[in-house]
């Protein structure tokens, strides 16, 4: 009987050979591998994420191909249980390591479907803020200030879903969202300023049609675009489950869209994402700006208009 090394990236390496699957021989070796459902391919608790090797190892079975489309597992994520080593080098990691980690992904605090594990991805990262908008809340009603929100973030999250990007967060006065999860940079570049750009268009005929004839108001947005790698996961709060999109990037996104009071432009994107645009369609000329947080001169093309082009009201 052969037998081959497994490589657990804490643990060490455990030798399996090629009729036990991965689970029986980590226990075997003393790796405290989860199995609720006692390796029958129906729990998910024996999951292991693959960094190297994911060739090495059996297809996946049955069992494992009908929870993996069910719970949407990334492909580098196997059921131990299901899993035997065919030879040639695997490096794993277990994914639950102690009770605590359980209730992430068994339970009432799971995810239900997407996303559970932490992954890598590109993606677009947007950022919207109403400008100015203290002076307007303390002139208002509670109920006008939450009407004109509630009205503006309605038209921008149609326009931001209808462009594939999805809201990962609001807070105040300020959306923050991601596109890119079904497409490529040049596509999901696009589609982000395209989507700005619309907002941008929305405001101005509600500007004229209604803040301005109802508030004596003009509502300024500033939206600020980078993109890069990305972390991605889910989180359940309060019974829904949340999307998670963190990194560097994200902080440079959110820095663009402060930047825009000082570019004196309502829609900065930064030079790698312009990068990926049509020049003959979205004309721009790089400038550079400090951003706070952000080392050196960082180069950005504004693409919306001045804020101080302005008519006054
Ligand atoms: S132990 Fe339950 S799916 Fe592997």
């Amino acid at each position: 009987m052969e037998k081959h090394s497994i490589e657990f990236t804490k643990e060490g390496c455990v030798l399996v050979s090629d009729e036990a699957n991965l689970l029986d021989a980590s226990l075997a070796a003393g790796i405290p591998l989860y199995h609720v459902c006692g390796g029958k391919g129906k729990c998910s608790t024996c999951r292991v994420l693959v960094h190297e090797g994911a060739n090495y190892l059996t297809p996946p079975t049955e069992r494992e191909e009908a929870l993996r489309q069910r719970m949407h597992f990334p492909p580098d994520v196997r059921l131990a249980c299901q899993t035997c080593a065919t030879g040639g080098p695997v490096r794993l990691s277990r994914i639950l390591r102690d009770e605590s980690d359980m209730g992430l992904y068994v339970g009432p605090f799971a995810g239900s479907s997407t996303q559970q594990i932490g992954e890598e991805r590109d993606l677009v990262l947007l950022f919207l803020d109403i400008r100015n908008f203290t002076p307007f809340i303390e002139r208002h009603l509670a109920f006008d200030v939450i009407h004109i929100v509630r009205k503006l973030f309605t038209i921008f999250q149609e326009l931001i879903e209808g462009h594939d990007g999805r809201i990962i967060e609001t807070a105040g006065d300020g959306i923050y969202a991601a596109f890119g999860f079904d497409a490529e940079r040049p596509a999901a570049a696009t589609a982000a300023v395209r989507a700005s750009r619309a907002m941008l268009d929305e405001l101005v005929k509600l500007n004229e049609s209604y803040f301005r004839v109802h508030f004596n108001h003009r509502v300024e947005i500033g939206i600020g675009i980078h993109l890069g790698r990305v972390i991605m996961g889910s989180i359940r709060i309060a019974g829904s489950d949340r999307l998670l999109v963190m990194g560097y990037p994200v902080n440079i996104a959110a820095r663009l869209q402060d930047a825009t009071k000082t570019v004196d432009n309502d829609l900065l994107v930064s030079a790698e994402l312009y990068g990926y645009l049509d020049p003959s369609v979205y004309a721009g000329a790089a400038t550079t700006v400090a951003l706070k947080g952000v080392g050196g001169d960082f180069q950005v093309v504004p693409l919306g208009t001045p804020y101080s082009d302005r008519s006054p009201m």
